[in-house]
C-alpha cells in the first residue's frame, strides 16, 4: 500500500459517513483556550442562526498537532468531519490526497478573488481551485509585555535582541522572570523563528524556511540565531517545559513574567481576561522585526462528503466564515485581523490597527513572510525536521549550535526526498 506525502493510506473512497446525521455539521478545531473558546463561540452561534446544528470537535493541543494527529485517522477510517482547521501547504498535501470538498462554486458565486489579497487567496487553492477559507491572518512576530514588571526592574521594552538581553537581565537582577516560555516544540520554534527574523532579516528567514536553502540552514547566521535562542533560556522558569501557551501568556497577564514572544492568538487571552493594550499589556514587535511580518493563515477545509445536507451545511460554513460580521467579530476576539480585505478596523485595538497596517506595508517592502513555526512556509515533514533539530538543540546543551545547524540541513533535505 502506498503512503501518502501526509502518511495516510486511504483504501476506500470516502462515501457517505454514515455516522454523520443529516444536518449535523462538524468541525475539528483546536481553540481550546479562554480567548480561542470566545471566538470559535461565534461561529457556532451563527451556524445556528442557519438552522444548523454544530457538532464540536475540539482537539486540545496548541499548534495543532494533536488535532492533525486525530484528523488524519477519522479520515483514514473513511468518517471526516464535514470541516477542519487546516492551513497552509498542508492544504495542498490533503488536496492530493483526493478527500477535499470543491469550494468554487461558492467561491465564485461570493467572488472571493476580489474580497482577498492573493498571499491569503492562494493559499486557499488546489488545482486553482478553492478548497479552504481563510479565517483570519495572524501576526506571528510579538512580544507581549507587562509594563508593571518592566517599571519595577527599572527596564525598557526592547526593539533589538542586544536590548532584550540588557532588558531580562535587570528583570531577573529584580527577582522575576523574564520570559514565559512554554517548552513545547511548535512554542520553542515560534521563538526561534521571531530570533531567526530579527538576527538575520527578512531575506535570509526566505532562504532558510521558505526556500530551505541548505546553504542558509547550516550558515554562520544560523549558528549565530541557535545561540541567540538558547540564551533566552535562562531567563525562563524552571516551570517551563511541557507549559501551554495560554498559561504563559497568563505569567505575563498577571505580572509573574515580562514577556512572551507569541503570534497574537496571545492577544485573545488579554482581552478575555479584560486587559487594555497600551495600559495592562503591551503589543510589540518581537527585536529587530518591527520592518517584518510572519504571517500565519488559519483556514477550514471541507471534506468530500455525500450528503446533500452536509453540503449544504459546509457550503453555509464557508460563506458564514467570509461574511464581514463573523470576521470582525471572530477576530476581535482572536487577536488577528480579517484576512477579508477592505472591512472597517474602528472596532479593533492599536495592536490590530498596527498588524493591519503592517500587513499592507510589509508587503510592498517584500518583509511579509509565511511562519515556519505554523506551517505556513513548508510541508509539515520539512517543518517537523526544523521543530526536531531546534528543541533537541534548546534543551541540549551539549548540542553546539554548529552541529544542530548542520543537522538542520540534512534532516530538512532527507524530509523533502
Ligand atoms: C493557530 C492559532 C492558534 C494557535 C494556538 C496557531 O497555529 O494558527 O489559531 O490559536 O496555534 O493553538
Amino acid at each position: 500500500m502506498k503512503f501518502s506525502k501526509l502518511g495516510l493510506s486511504i483504501g476506500l473512497a470516502l462515501g457517505v459517513s454514515m455516522a454523520a446525521q443529516a444536518a449535523d455539521v462538524e468541525v475539528l478545531h483546536y481553540w481550546t483556550s479562554g480567548g480561542e473558546a470566545k471566538s470559535v463561540a461565534e461561529l457556532k452561534t451563527m451556524m445556528e442562526a442557519k438552522g444548523h446544528t454544530w457538532k464540536d470537535f475540539a482537539v486540545a493541543g496548541g499548534g495543532g498537532e494533536s488535532a492533525m494527529t486525530v484528523l488524519k485517522s477519522r479520515v483514514v477510517s473513511g468518517n471526516p468531519p464535514a470541516a477542519a482547521q487546516i492551513k497552509g501547504p498542508s492544504i495542498q498535501e490533503w488536496g492530493d490526497e483526493g478527500v477535499l470538498a470543491d469550494l468554487n462554486p461558492v467561491a465564485t458565486a461570493e467572488e472571493w478573488d476580489k474580497l482577498l489579497p492573493t498571499v491569503v487567496s492562494d493559499v486557499m487553492k488546489y488545482d486553482g481551485k478553492y478548497v479552504a477559507v481563510p479565517v483570519n491572518v495572524h501576526r506571528v512576530n510579538w512580544m507581549w509585555a507587562n509594563p508593571e514588571v518592566f517599571e519595577k526592574a527599572g527596564a525598557t521594552v526592547p526593539k533589538t535582541w542586544d536590548e532584550f538581553f540588557v532588558a531580562a537581565d535587570k528583570i531577573k537582577a529584580a527577582g522575576m522572570t523574564a520570559v514565559a516560555h512554554g517548552g513545547q516544540p511548535w512554542q520553542d520554534a515560534t521563538t526561534f523563528e521571531s530570533v531567526v527574523l530579527g538576527v538575520a532579516g527578512a531575506d535570509f528567514y526566505r532562504d532558510a524556511f521558505v526556500k530551505l536553502n541548505p546553504e542558509a540552514l547550516n550558515s554562520k547566521t544560523m549558528v549565530d540565531a541557535l545561540n541567540t535562542f538558547r540564551k533566552i533560556k535562562s531567563y525562563t522558569d524552571e516551570g517551563a517545559p511541557g507549559r501551554d501557551w495560554n498559561l504563559a501568556t497568563a505569567m505575563v497577564i498577571k505580572g509573574e513574567a515580562g514577556m512572551q514572544f507569541m503570534g497574537d492568538w496571545a492577544k485573545g487571552e488579554f482581552t478575555a481576561a479584560g486587559k487594555v493594550p497600551g495600559k495592562d499589556y503591551i503589543c510589540a514587535a518581537a527585536p529587530g522585526t518591527a520592518d517584518d511580518f510572519t504571517f500565519n493563515i488559519d483556514s477550514f477545509v471541507m471534506f468530500d462528503l455525500d450528503n446533500k445536507d452536509l453540503q449544504k451545511g459546509q457550503n453555509d460554513l464557508a460563506s458564514t466564515v467570509l461574511s464581514p460580521e463573523f470576521q470582525e467579530i471572530f477576530n476581535l476576539n482572536k487577536g488577528s485581523i480579517p484576512a477579508r480585505l477592505n472591512l472597517p478596523m474602528d472596532k479593533f485595538d492599536d495592536c490590530a490597527k498596527l498588524s493591519s497596517a503592517d500587513f499592507v506595508r510589509t508587503a510592498d517592502s517584500n518583509t511579509l513572510v509565511p511562519s515556519m513555526a505554523h506551517g505556513m512556509s513548508t510541508f509539515s515533514a520539512q517543518q517537523g525536521a526544523i521543530y526536531d533539530t531546534v528543541t533537541e538543540f534548546y534543551n541540549n546543551d551539549d548540542v553546539t549550535a554548529e552541529a544542530a545547524a548542520e543537522k538542520m540541513a540534512k534532516a530538512v533535505a532527507a524530509a523533502t526526498e
